[in-house]
């Protein structure tokens, strides 16, 4: 007989960027018995998780369900489906994910253009308005919550109006908003909004929310060439989940148990207490940071409340210190991106890792290391 060594991981304070906790009630709700991908039991769960994620995503969009796969599936999803090959596409990058966005756009045929701003800063409704200007764009898409920078994109209904204005669907990255911030879909004329289970939603990754709305789902059944993947064709995941529920492929049951209990203990929270409570240990976490000397990176006005970039003090080795938290305290947080690596370090409080208790461990673990 051959024995296995035992996997025993350890039970991490996870507070970098994703994924966050996960919520003990979904832990539970995981380990439920599996049921089949076509079970009535689990097509009544979708009925239920796709009213939770409407309520999350502030719509009624009819398109409103959850993928098999990971936050850039759904992003992958989005522009698949909504991306017609020589289409013109507009991508607003102010951050490592608005690059992914432009790269995948081009993969899927689009003909891409690029406008950016460096590292933490964000777009003026000015900026994106002469860009819009330059083309007949048929798709304009930008990041809600840069997880990369911790900036958070504003007048986000202003620029949807705008994209609307010159011709252009709007897509919006909503991977790090859902459940953390708030985000309304349909009274900022959003198109389309794609996110993941392992941020905001207090579920392990492994299924992708997304929501189509009107103009998008029309594109999308008009379109003149099949989309060109059969795993991430909305069409035949709104047959899947809504019509027919004709088989598409066999998506997890268990990973829909934890999703939508995940999305109950937001709902019964109630969202507007869950974004108090986020914003609430976030301050704390700011102000403690000044207190060391490591101040937030990004300014008030647009820094967000579930990823912190803390600048580094002068002298201190960044990778160093996240080792030892790690292997010390069993805190994780993550380094800074590209240019900022050695410069901050990003620091995550979303869904269920955003508790007081986190805040008051992480900043006393930061304490003792730096002393
Ligand atoms: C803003 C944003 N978009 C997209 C993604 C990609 O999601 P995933 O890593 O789940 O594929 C992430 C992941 O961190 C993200 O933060």
């Amino acid at each position: 007989m051959t024995s296995h060594p035992k996997f025993d991981p350890s039970a991490r304070v996870m507070l970098g960027p994703g994924p966050s906790m996960t919520h003990p009630r979904v832990m539970r709700a995981l380990s439920a018995p599996t049921v089949g991908h076509l079970d009535p039991e689990l097509l009544a769960l979708y009925a239920e998780e796709q009213d939770l994620l409407r309520t999350l995503f502030q719509t009624q969009n009819e398109w409103t369900f959850a993928l098999s796969g990971t936050g850039t599936s759904s992003m992958e999803a989005a522009l698949v489906n909504l991306v017609e090959p020589g289409d013109e596409v507009l991508i607003a990058i102010h951050g490592y994910f608005g690059e992914r966005l432009a790269d995948i756009a081009g993969r899927v045929g689009g003909k891409v253009d690029r406008i950016t701003r460096p590292l933490g800063e964000i777009f003026t409704v000015e900026e994106i308005e002469s860009a819009l200007k330059q083309k007949k764009y048929k798709l304009f898409a930008i990041v809600h919550a840069e997880t990369s920078t911790g900036a958070e994109q504003l007048h986000i209904k202003e620029i949807a109006d705008l994209a609307h204005q010159y011709g252009a669907l709007f897509l919006l990255d909503t991977v790090t908003s859902l459940g953390n911030i708030p985000l309304k879909v349909d009274e900022w004329n959003v198109d389309a909004a794609y996110s993941a289970s392992q941020k905001g939603l207090g579920a392990p990754a492994g299924l992708a929310p997304i929501t189509i709305g009107p103009l998008a789902q029309s594109k999308i059944e008009n379109r003149k060439s099949p989309v060109a993947s059969f795993c991430l064709d909305l069409k035949a995941y709104a047959n899947y989940w809504m019509g027919a529920h004709a088989y598409h492929h066999t998506a997890s049951a268990n990973l829909h148990y934890a999703l939508t209990e995940g999305l109950r203990v937001i709902v019964e929270e109630g969202l507007e207490d869950t974004f108090a409570r986020l914003r609430g240990n976030s301050e704390m976490l700011w102000l403690g940071l000044e207190e060391m000397d490591m101040p937030p990176f990004i300014p008030l006005e647009y820094r967000l409340p579930p990823l912190t970039t803390a600048r580094v003090p002068a002298g201190v080795d960044p990778h160093q210190v996240r080792a030892r938290l790690l292997n010390e305290y069993n805190i994780e947080i993550a380094a800074g991106f590209g240019a900022l690596k050695d410069k901050v370090w990003r620091i995550g409080l979303m869904g269920y890792s955003s508790r007081r208790e986190n805040v008051t461990l992480l900043l006393g673990a930061l304490r003792e290391l730096l002393k």
